[in-house]
């Protein structure tokens, strides 16, 4: 049964969060939270935290977070379903039962008519590799040395010279045009129509995690542009949120998966009996794949191409499954250039040896770093060993940064307790990572953004290109190493505009026209800030519902911004976005300067990821745009309620 938004809305208002909680949890008033002692993990003195005004619950000791909905999912182990009707008895509200509203129940068909479109094509392809016409499309794979068994498994393809055949297949089998469009397996223009997407490509069927065709990829016979073409995002194909291979590496029986770049990479570990291998969808590895795969596995080897795109990306994506809580390895591929090429090389014997000796992330982090000094000048050796310390920061756990801080000692004969002590100074400052604790905010954040934005920038994911674009410039070490802590500080600087403007919504209409969801990282960070600005917007700019007298909880609703997310991890994730604690900041000037503080961190971070943006198109006045807005934010003239 879905439910539609309006309803979950409907029942998080008619519940207070501080009543359903305080049915299990002893709460005590302090500020304007209520505290008690986490029911998710064991503490002795109160972290966890419900707030009324906001309607969600955080704790700050375990991280875990979400609105009435997810607490009982979580307390009582419901579904969804459940701790929805269980708020709605609670309330008196009756669940409207069949009742999928018109627009929903529109979507659902659509999306089944597209899968199903999708099904008939990749049969469609299939049988053509294996018909005649396949010809070249399995001299093709054969000379890539597939077995016909693997080439069945990953359900591959051929798309001959026609142009317009499939077409014409799908409408036979009574598929309508719009929807055979929405599919992706075809295009439209004036002088064509309708006509296949495809041709001349080997294809490579993309399945989700139950076995259904959401998409393609094709490739073409030999050299060509460009090399892969794949389906569009559709409704049922979201590139950030599905993973080549996850289909069979679920199943298999490996406490790891190694995560790779191409389609082919997979194909080729598979075959070999690595059925543990998975890549991304030609689009840069995101947080939401991250959190899928710790569905299934807590370890992942990251097989990245050896050049230096692939070290970049390695980088790059260490510190998304960090984040998703995921332990990452990186293994060796040289001097060949990819898995496909290293295991027809060597084979597998030798490659279950690259995975055995995997190094670890941190290390070949500190090992990429480590390149742009010179360690034999005092001066230069010295900041490397500042940098180290910094870095072992992420570590939240005691024990293992401790352990890490004895290897790093031991690997660049450094004095233990020296890099010991200044290890503790950085975390005591708030420098350590995602601790829950913010450090102050005139502190680094903005500084390091200011000066040290990755060159990586963050391309938008869908766009291969752009992607390819950053990734091949010369690797950067210098710009480079600090891509970890500038990311988190940025980040770090949005989790704190949502705190202050939830606690203090008459903050909005002061930063409008400042601030918007574009500044938010995409993904759930703008996700959440989109809603949540829209509801903002609504209620401070639409005169029609200022007249409507409507109350600003409720309205304004961080418990409803929650709901928007679909699982529980981003739901904890989107909680923390409103419950960011500030610390060192005591009064009304202190927290108008950390706010100003705050606002030019996002707005240069902003800044920066528009001039390393390879598209060009009105680049150069949003570039004004921005430096104008950074000039003013210093002498805003900033109202914040006490
Ligand atoms: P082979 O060259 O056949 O071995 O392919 P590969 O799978 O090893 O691809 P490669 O390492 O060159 O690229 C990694 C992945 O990036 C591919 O699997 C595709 O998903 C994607 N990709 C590569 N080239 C293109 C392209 O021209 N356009 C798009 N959209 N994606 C590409
Ligand atoms: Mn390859």
């Amino acid at each position: 049964m879905y439910y539609p938004q309006e309803i979950v809305d409907q029942v998080l208002a008619a519940n207070d969060i501080v009543d359903v909680v305080g049915q299990y949890v002893s709460l005590k008033k302090s500020g304007a939270n209520h505290f008690g002692l986490c029911p998710f993990h064991s503490e002795k003195s109160p972290s966890f935290s419900v707030s009324q005004s906001k309607q969600i619950f955080h704790c700050f000791g375990c991280g875990e977070g979400g609105n009435a909905v997810t607490f009982l999912m979580k307390y009582e182990n419901a579904t969804f379903q459940e701790a929805l009707k269980s708020l709605a008895d609670r309330a008196g509200i009756r669940l409207p039962e069949e009742n999928y509203s018109e627009q929903a129940r529109e979507r659902a068909k659509e999306r089944e008519e597209l899968l199903k479109i999708n099904k008939e094509a990749a049969t469609y392809y299939y049988k053509m590799l294996r018909s005649p016409k396949g010809k070249a499309g399995l001299a093709y794979f054969e000379e890539r040395q597939l077995s016909q068994q693997t080439m069945n498994a990953f359900g591959l393809g051929y798309a001959d010279g026609s142009r317009s055949d499939l077409v014409a297949h799908l409408r036979k089998l009574g598929f309508a045009d719009d929807l055979i469009l929405a599919s992706g397996v075809a295009a439209y223009d004036e002088k064509r129509g309708l006509h296949d997407k495809f041709f001349n490509r080997v294809m490579y069927p993309i399945m989700d995690a139950s076995n259904k065709v959401i998409g393609f990829g094709g490739r073409v016979l030999g050299e060509g542009r460009p090399k892969y073409l794949n389906s569009p995002e559709t409704p049922v194909f979201d590139k950030g949120r599905n993973l080549y291979g996850l289909n069979i590496a679920r199943r298999s029986r490996a406490d790891h998966f190694i995560l790779c770049e191409g389609y082919m990479d997979v194909i080729a570990m598979h075959q070999a009996g690595f059925t543990q291998a998975i890549a991304s969808l030609g689009t840069a590895f995101t947080d939401n794949q991250a959190q899928i795969i710790r569905r299934y596995v807590k370890n992942v080897l990251l097989a990245y191409d050896s050049d230096g795109a692939g070290v970049t990306a390695a980088l790059r994506n260490i510190g998304i499954l960090r984040r998703a809580g995921l332990t990452g390895k990186v293994v060796d591929m040289r001097p060949y250039k990819d898995p496909d090429e290293f295991m027809k090389a060597l084979g597998r014997e030798e490659f279950q040896k690259r995975l055995d000796n995997a190094e670890n992330s941190f290390f070949y982090e500190i090992r990429q770093m480590e390149g742009s000094y010179d360690l034999k000048d005092p001066a230069s050796r010295t900041q490397f060993y500042h940098e180290i310390a910094r870095k072992l920061c992420i570590f939240t756990d005691e024990i293992e940064r401790e352990n890490y801080i004895r290897a790093m000692a031991e690997k660049y004969y450094i004095p233990q307790e020296s890099l010991r002590k200044e290890v503790a100074g950085y975390v005591m400052i708030g420098e350590g990572e995602d601790t829950g604790t913010a450090r102050p905010p005139q502190a680094r954040g903005a500084q390091e953004q200011q000066n040290s934005m990755p060159s990586g920038g963050m391309p938008d994911p869908s766009d291969f290109q752009a992607e390819r674009a950053v990734y091949s410039r010369p690797v950067s070490l210098s710009g480079e190493r600090r891509l970890g802590a500038a990311h988190e500080a940025r980040l770090r600087n949005q989790r704190l505009l949502m705190t202050w403007l939830s606690d203090d919504p008459a903050l909005y209409p002061q930063i409008r026209g400042i601030i918007n969801a574009e500044d938010f990282d995409e993904g759930l960070y703008r996700e959440a800030a989109g809603r949540y600005f829209e509801m903002l917007e609504q209620y401070f700019v639409d005169p029609l519902h200022m007249a409507s007298g409507a109350a600003p909880i409720g309205t304004i609703s961080p418990a409803s911004v929650i709901s928007i997310f679909d699982t529980d991890a981003e739901q904890t994730e989107a909680a923390a976005l409103f419950e960011t604690r500030i610390e060192g900041v005591h009064d009304i000037k202190e927290r108008t300067a950390a706010l100003k503080d705050v606002l030019l961190g996002i707005k240069k971070a902003t800044l920066d990821r528009v001039m390393k943006d390879p598209e060009t198109a009105g680049k150069l006045d949003e570039i004004l745009k921005l430096k104008k807005i950074l000039a003013t934010i210093p002498g805003m003239n900033l109202k914040l309620s006490e």
